[in-house]
């Protein structure tokens, strides 16, 4: 599978731009401000119908306009489908060949990934940037997923409203019998986050690629808040000695501090803390390498090689690294890589399709 080609419409400084792509392997370079990130986030956008940078997708309609529009060939062997999606200040609408199809649905049509200077929150952030890196790539995988986290976030904050209450007012101003309610529901629904987290991260260090940029071992292990044991069958009597436990601790603050909602994903290299022991360099390769295996399971699960978009691809990256991860266009799906170095794409011109970008519009370079 691979976009074939691009057409946008008024999305962020794109005015109106196309591009024909190279299965493999494709460069957006210039400078500063040019559009190159638009780009890479507009691809993005036509695969998910979101923006990898805000919550608020309205705020790529190009500035005094009120639609955009982005479309795009996706080619699967010898068949093709013309993908658009239409985005309003308060809409947004998928198109398969021309015929209006349901989000959930559109979803599947053109996996993609990306790799954003912001990501490195997911190694240098706390840990709700790692849970919502893990659930992330848990949805790409099993989108009914996503009913479980709504559900568990609805229960918690039910049982954090108690305690809110508890905490302010006193125990006596509460129902115990509905906090055991939600809690019962919370441990139900816990319980389900936990296992396929922690099948999801077996599942990432299966794919993991060991020594892809660093000698260095990089290890990565899920810690549960409730119990060291990855058993599901006793999370449910962990989970509530842990709350026992926690009580009074959980009454006098006013939120739950027990659930899969304190968990964490520890990432180590050569056996420190990355976070406070990688250089720049080690952080963002081992961002990538963990990005490759979100790959690598999606592409085990459906036979299909999702598109990934790597921006910025020379920051903090040394000119080995990037030449490492241009080389595992081979293995993998479509790529897409931003640049603000002029010389850095030309090492790939005879393999890939290099496109300067000025004020949002793209030219293909040729030799
Ligand atoms: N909604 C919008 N409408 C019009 N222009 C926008 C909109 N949002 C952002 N821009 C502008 O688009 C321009 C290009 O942004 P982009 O992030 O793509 O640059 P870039 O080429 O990636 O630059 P850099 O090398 O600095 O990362 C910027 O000047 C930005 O202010
Ligand atoms: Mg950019």
């Amino acid at each position: 599978m691979h976009l074939q080609s691009l057409a946008i419409t008024d999305f962020r400084n794109i005015a109106s731009g196309q591009c024909s792509l190279h299965s493999r392997l494709n460069f957006f370079y210039g400078s500063n401000a040019a559009g190159k990130t638009n780009w890479l986030e507009a691809i993005y956008f036509l695969g998910t119908t979101r923006s990898f940078r805000t919550a608020h997708p309205a705020e790529a309609i190009a500035y005094d306009h009120t639609q955009a529009v982005v479309r795009g060939t996706l080619a699967r062997g010898e068949s093709r489908r013309e993908l658009a999606v239409n985005l309003g200040v308060r809409s947004r609408t998928a198109y398969v060949n021309a015929k209006r199809e349901p989000n959930r649905d559109y979803l599947a049509n053109m996996p993609v990934f990306a790799c954003t200077m912001a990501d490195l929150s997911v190694i240098r952030g706390g840990p709700e940037f790692r849970r919502k890196y893990l659930d992330e790539g848990l949805l790409s995988v099993d989108p009914g997923y996503g009913d479980t986290l709504v559900d568990y976030d609805r229960t918690l904050r039910q049982k954090n409203r108690l305690l809110r209450k508890a905490s302010r007012k006193g125990i006596g101003a509460i129902d115990m019998k509905e906090l055991e309610v939600w809690e019962d529901r919370l441990i139900d629904l816990a319980r389900g986050v936990h296992l396929k987290r922690n099948l999801y991260v077996g599942e990432l260090q299966r794919h993991f690629q060991q020594g892809l940029f660093d000698q260095e071992v990089i290890d990565f292990q899920y810690v549960s808040s409730v119990t060291a044991d990855s058993r599901s069958d006793m999370y449910p009597a962990r989970f509530r000695e842990r709350i026992r436990a926690r009580r009074e601790a959980e009454f006098a603050l006013g939120y739950a501090v027990v659930g899969p909602h304190r968990d964490e994903l520890n990432l180590k290299l050569g056996g420190r803390d990355l976070k406070r022991f990688g250089s720049s360099g080690q952080e963002r390769s081992a961002l990538l390498v963990l990005d490759l295996a979100r790959l690598a399971v999606y592409n085990a699960r459906f036979d299909e090689k999702p598109l990934f978009l790597v921006d910025d691809v020379d920051a903090e990256l040394d000119g080995r690294r990037i030449e490492t991860l241009v080389a595992q266009a081979h293995g993998h799906g479509q790529l897409f890589f931003s640049t603000s170095k002029f010389d850095l794409p030309l090492a790939y011109s005879s393999d890939a399709a290099l496109f300067l970008i000025e004020n949002g519009s793209p030219t293909l370079h040729s030799l």
